[in-house]
């Protein structure tokens, strides 16, 4: 927003964040962000605030971005985080404005929230709900916000609508295609985006268990699906499946918000895209320990990749990391490397051993598992692993690495989606 050339004010409750933004340093690893921070905090045009209050007074327009995590033992979404930036910021505005919701909620959320707001505004003071879906990808986030797909707004009223055009000038005049559209449609279309996303990963991974047994290569299945200008190649990559914390958890708060309204049975699919992504982490261990010769006990277990996928530090919900605790709880000295997430990764899983190189990583390994498809993993040695290994067997859970190459050097590859070598 403050490269679009606004005068913004972010806030957030963590000081220590609030303190590293405020010199121009991101708390978390995004390609191109930090130029960006840097550029905008020196130009003026971006400053932060722990103080909801500071930004009542200051904006004419808010966003509100904060998450809505999945609750502890339910599969719905907690707005508590919603709500509570709402209860800060309505008492305290001074003039009237306009409050955007770009956080992802379940369908129904925005017109309950309008009506909070204008609630707990101060008397005298106009206050309208806007809802303005992210749909940004981690690791592409900056190139995704200032070259979206598209916009999606969900306004009650022309005028409301007329702000949010004019806040983004600069992407509609480069063409950037605007939808207007009500409350409901505008919540439900990061919702169905996201569901579709995840039930095409999932797809392609029912096809990969069906090659496995069938004797076919998914690889080439998708290659092939994927040239039908109807399908497209994109989101068909099979292997251990998604991760992170949106696709998840938004199709779990779906099927949580279907069943309240009475329509379970037409999202009843995205349980079983649930179940097909959980079974990949799964079938990774059972590779893994097949090439353990059948048990993990005394065995060293390599792990390349920590964050759910390249290009960030987050390791929210990581199918790499859950592969690697479980391979761990049953018994295996399991040591990973990550070029970001690290750090990370340790806060979530203390027991397993970490190392800051690949070598380090591999050294003594009887099994190495390629579980996040970081670039410099497709750009390594295969030789000059297979002199520190134990075991030369490697498996691409992500399908990318040069097959041939590894196996020149004498490598056992187990790919995903392959006829299961007998
Ligand atoms: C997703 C949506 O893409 C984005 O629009 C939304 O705003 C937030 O959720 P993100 O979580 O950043 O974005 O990651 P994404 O690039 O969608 O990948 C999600 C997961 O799917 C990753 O774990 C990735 O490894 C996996 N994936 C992706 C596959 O397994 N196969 C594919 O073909 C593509």
């Amino acid at each position: 927003m403050a490269d679009l050339g606004h005068d913004v004010l972010g806030v957030d409750t963590d000081e220590r964040k609030i303190l590293a933004l405020t010199e121009g340093q991101a708390p978390f690893y995004e390609p191109g962000l930090a130029e960006l921070l840097l550029s905008t905090v020196r130009s003026g045009k971006l400053r932060f605030s722990t103080s909801v209050a500071d930004a009542a007074s200051f904006a004419e327009v808010h966003f509100i971005c904060v998450g809505t995590p999945q609750l502890p033992g339910s599969f719905g979404a907690d707005l508590s985080h919603i709500e509570t930036v709402l209860q800060g910021l309505a008492p305290n505005l001074r003039e009237d404005c306009l409050v955007v919701g770009k956080s992802t909620v379940p369908v129904g959320t925005a017109t309950r929230l309008a009506a909070r707001l204008a609630e707990l505004a101060p008397p005298g003071i106009s206050a309208h709900l806007a809802w303005n879906p992210e749909f940004l990808r981690e690791g592409y986030a900056v190139e995704d916000t200032l070259r979206p797909d598209r916009l999606v707004v969900g306004a009650t009223s022309a005028e409301d609508d007329a702000v949010l055009r004019k806040v983004y000038t600069p992407l509609l005049e480069s063409g950037t295609p605007y939808i207007t559209t009500d409350l409901p449609t505008a919540e439900l279309t990061k919702v169905a985006a996201n569901s579709f996303l995840a039930t095409k990963i999932s797809f392609i991974n029912a096809m990969a268990n069906v090659c496995e047994v069938a004797g076919a290569d998914v690889v080439t299945l998708s290659e092939a699906l994927g040239r039908d200008t109807r399908i497209g190649r994109r989101f068909l990559s099979a292997g251990l499946g998604f991760g992170g914390g949106c696709l998840g958890k938004d199709i779990r708060a779906f099927i949580a918000r279907a069943t309240e309204l009475g329509v379970a049975d037409s999202v009843h699919f995205l349980q079983q895209v649930d179940e097909i992504n959980s079974g990949r982490r799964r079938r990774v261990v059972d590779i893994a320990r097949e090439l353990a010769d059948g048990t993990f006990a005394g065995m060293n277990i390599a792990v390349l990749g920590a964050a759910f996928k390249p290009e960030t530090d987050d390791v929210r919900d990581s199918p790499a990391l859950t592969v690697a605790a479980t391979i761990r709880a049953e018994g295996a000295a399991v040591r990973v490397h990550d070029p970001k997430a690290i750090e990370n990764a340790r806060l979530a899983v203390p027991d397993l051993d970490y190392a800051d190189d690949v070598i380090k990583a591999c050294e003594g390994a009887d099994v190495v598992l390629h579980l996040t498809e970081w670039q410099e993993y497709r750009e390594l040695d295969p030789a000059a692993l297979r002199a520190v290994v134990r075991s030369p067997q490697i498996v691409d859970a992500r399908n990318i690495l040069p097959l041939r190459r590894w196996q020149e050097a004498g490598w056992t590859v187990r790919s995903m989606g392959a006829a299961v070598p007998s």
